[in-house]
């Protein structure tokens, strides 16, 4: 199984700046190991810009951060997974805990958005985790079981492990510099495991699943050797080319 080490611009970055960091990540191809692909998930307005920069890169591939359950509509200001595909984008985030705390998206929606965009071939990777009232409150367990529960409702059991992919980020890790201890880390995602095994018998032990929040170069290296993790979903230290690149090769 590949380990996808993913960067997540978020709202951070120009289209121009979002492909001169692209340009400078070009400079991995060749050193990426055969086992990892590097996955950019620009802004919108970037994906164009973005994707000519990574056009002549081996082993990695782009993605949207979010995409409307329809192929056309009435939709002011969305954007179709058809719309997606045709810039380049091969995956797409649903369910990033910025669009269900932030944005307001339920656990039905962000099951819609998956559903709709696997059918229409893109790749999912669908994000779930705990709040820290959540975690204190003991309920770990209960929100991986319900956000993968509904996030996952309608994807055909015989779903290729190829096309999805699970990053688990505790809210309280993201964007904080709080990091997830290894063994909190090594228990959610063996609980993630388990879950899908149930969901997808014939998939769930080889989709792999990411850990994200607060992923810098100097814990990388641990992170991505635990058991279960099988990638990282980077925020604020893919937005340098410099500490990216140190992560994909931790
Ligand atoms: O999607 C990844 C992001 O939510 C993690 O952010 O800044 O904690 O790496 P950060």
């Amino acid at each position: 199984m590949k380990k996808i080490m993913a960067a997540n611009w978020k709202m951070y970055k120009t289209a121009d700046e979002a492909r001169q960091t692209a340009m400078a990540l070009t400079t991995l191809v060749g050193a990426v190991p055969a086992d990892r692909e590097v996955l950019i998930f620009p802004p919108f307005t970037a994906l164009h810009a973005v994707a000519g920069a990574l056009r002549p890169a081996l082993g990695f591939s782009m993605g949207a951060q979010d995409v409307y359950p329809a192929d056309e509509g009435a939709y002011t200001g969305e954007v179709s997974p058809g719309m997606l595909s045709d810039v380049g984008c091969r995956w797409v985030l649903t369910g990033h805990s910025e669009r269900r705390h932030v944005l307001g998206e339920n656990d039905d929606f962000v099951g819609r958005k998956t559903t709709f965009s696997l059918a229409a071939g893109l790749n999912v990777c669908l994000c779930i985790g705990e709040k820290l009232e959540e975690r204190e409150a003991g309920m770990l367990a209960a929100v991986i079981e319900r956000q993968l529960d509904k996030g996952l409702k309608d994807v055909p059991g015989d779903i290729a492990p190829e096309s999805l992919a699970i990053a688990y980020e505790p809210v309280w890790a993201i964007g904080t510099g709080k990091v997830a201890r290894p063994e909190d880390i090594v228990e959610a995602h063996a609980l993630v495991r388990a879950k899908l095994v149930a969901l997808l018998p014939s998939a769930g032990e080889r989709i792999p699943i990411l850990y994200g929040g607060s992923v810098k170069p100097e814990n990388a290296a641990e992170i991505v050797h635990l058991d279960n993790v099988n990638g990282v979903l980077v925020g604020g230290a893919s937005l340098q080319a410099e500490s990216f690149s140190r992560i994909v090769l931790a």
